[in-house]
């Protein structure tokens, strides 16, 4: 009788953990790209401070007199269609970052989304 208590109880413990997986954080992991509700301030100008602006800054004479510091700056570029044609890779434009890796997928969709989005100053 003992022993059938305790078997039953290993047994259940031991499919416990198979739920382990099912937590919010294996499913929905951190890392995964939210290109929804793109803020410019928030996540379009890092993204441009990070690999743009050494050379697209108002000063600069590396970045063929294009300003990527600030929405009104950006703006003309983003509705032209070379922001998002340069860093895709696509149509005639440029490739960016200028003699840098493409950047990842994720900083991608982000500016895609938000031309998308109609460029927003948000
Ligand atoms: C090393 C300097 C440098 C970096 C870094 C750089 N650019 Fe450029 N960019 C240039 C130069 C120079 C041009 C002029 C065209 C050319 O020489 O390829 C240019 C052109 C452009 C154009 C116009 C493209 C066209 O065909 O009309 C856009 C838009 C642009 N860059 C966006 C970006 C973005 C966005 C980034 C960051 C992801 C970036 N650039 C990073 C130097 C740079």
């Amino acid at each position: 009788m003992h022993i059938k208590i305790l078997v039953i109880l290993l047994f259940t413990v031991s499919i416990i953990p198979g739920c382990y997986y099912d937590s919010e954080d294996n499913l929905y992991p951190s890392t995964a790209c939210n290109s929804t509700n793109v803020s410019f301030a928030n996540d379009i100008q890092p993204i441009l401070a990070n690999a743009c602006n050494n050379c697209h800054n108002s000063s600069s004479t590396i970045g063929a007199g294009i300003v990527l510091v600030g929405h009104a700056a950006v703006l003309p570029y983003a509705t032209s269609g070379s922001l998002v044609g340069s860093v895709k890779h696509t149509g005639s434009y440029s490739a960016m970052p200028k003699n840098a890796s493409k950047l990842d997928d994720c900083k991608i969709a982000k500016l895609e989304s938000w031309v998308l989005a109609g460029s927003p100053n948000n």
